[in-house]
């Protein structure tokens, strides 16, 4: 049985002042713990302050990137080893987000999920179709590209990768992929990390959907047979709506 995990992205929002009392809520929040793993992934600079608040929690800290060095003249970069020091244990990479704004690649994406392993940190590997690639019928070719890619080369290391599946029409958008539709590509998702690792492996890889989940479209989507869980961005920086998906597992 996997365990359902649930992730809140908080995005280039919250200064450290105003993080910790978001933590300090999603904290007290989880004291009787929850069913699901909760994941908490506020901005670089907020790190510190929201791991004071977490520490020995139910909660567990992410970052929202890094770099695939192990250090080294990258200005503005950050390491696997600066997050691990501030007590993260997750970090999302290859965002929908980094990938349009900021350029990476598939292959970019697979060098930080390696690092990230190597570290000990637990990478959240995201993937997904624009509205362009699924009004085309490219949604499987593109995610699974994107798996094939983004996580190969891991060898029995796959099985410590959490994966969200993101459309990108979805995010932000208010727009949600139906129950239906995200059950597919998960299953797509699943297939593809069969063919990787071996279906023992696969069955107990977590595959969070994410965009646009709130917490009344959270209890059919996590019903959903390859759903696993939530990357969660609008709903996450409220503590009432976060801790409303995290009940709904
Ligand atoms: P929204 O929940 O705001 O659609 O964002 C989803 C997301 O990008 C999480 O990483």
């Amino acid at each position: 049985m996997r365990q359902k995990i649930i992730a809140g992205n908080w995005k280039m929002n919250k200064t450290p002042g105003e993080s910790v009392g978001l933590a300090q809520a999603i904290k007290a929040a989880c004291a009787k713990v929850p069913k699901a793993k909760v994941v908490v992934c506020p901005p670089f600079t907020a790190l510190a302050a929201v791991s004071g608040v977490v520490r020995g929690s139910a909660v567990a800290l992410g970052a929202q990137n890094m770099h695939w060095e192990k250090s080294g003249a990258y200005t503005g970069e950050v390491s696997a080893a600066m997050l691990l020091d501030l007590g993260c244990s997750y970090v999302i990479l290859g965002h929908s987000e980094r990938r349009t704004y900021f350029g990476e690649t598939d292959e970019i994406v697979n060098r930080k999920v390696k690092t990230a392993l190597a570290a000990g940190l637990i990478p959240i590997v995201c993937v997904g179709e624009t509205l362009a690639q699924r009004k085309e019928s490219q949604t499987e070719f593109v995610v699974s590209a994107q798996i094939v890619h983004g996580v190969a080369g891991l060898g029995a290391d796959l099985g410590r990768i959490v994966v969200a599946y993101e459309p990108v029409w979805a995010i932000g958008t208010g727009l949600t992929a139906t129950p239906a539709q995200a059950q597919a590509v998960h299953a797509l998702i699943r297939g593809k990390l069969t063919e990787l690792g071996g279906a023992a492996l696969a069955q107990t890889i977590a595959i969070q959907y994410g965009g646009s989940m709130k917490p009344d479209n959270a209890p059919e989507l996590l019903s959903q047979t390859d759903i696993d869980g939530g990357l969660i961005g609008g709903a996450a920086l409220d503590a009432v709506s976060f801790m409303g998906i995290v009940n709904a597992v």
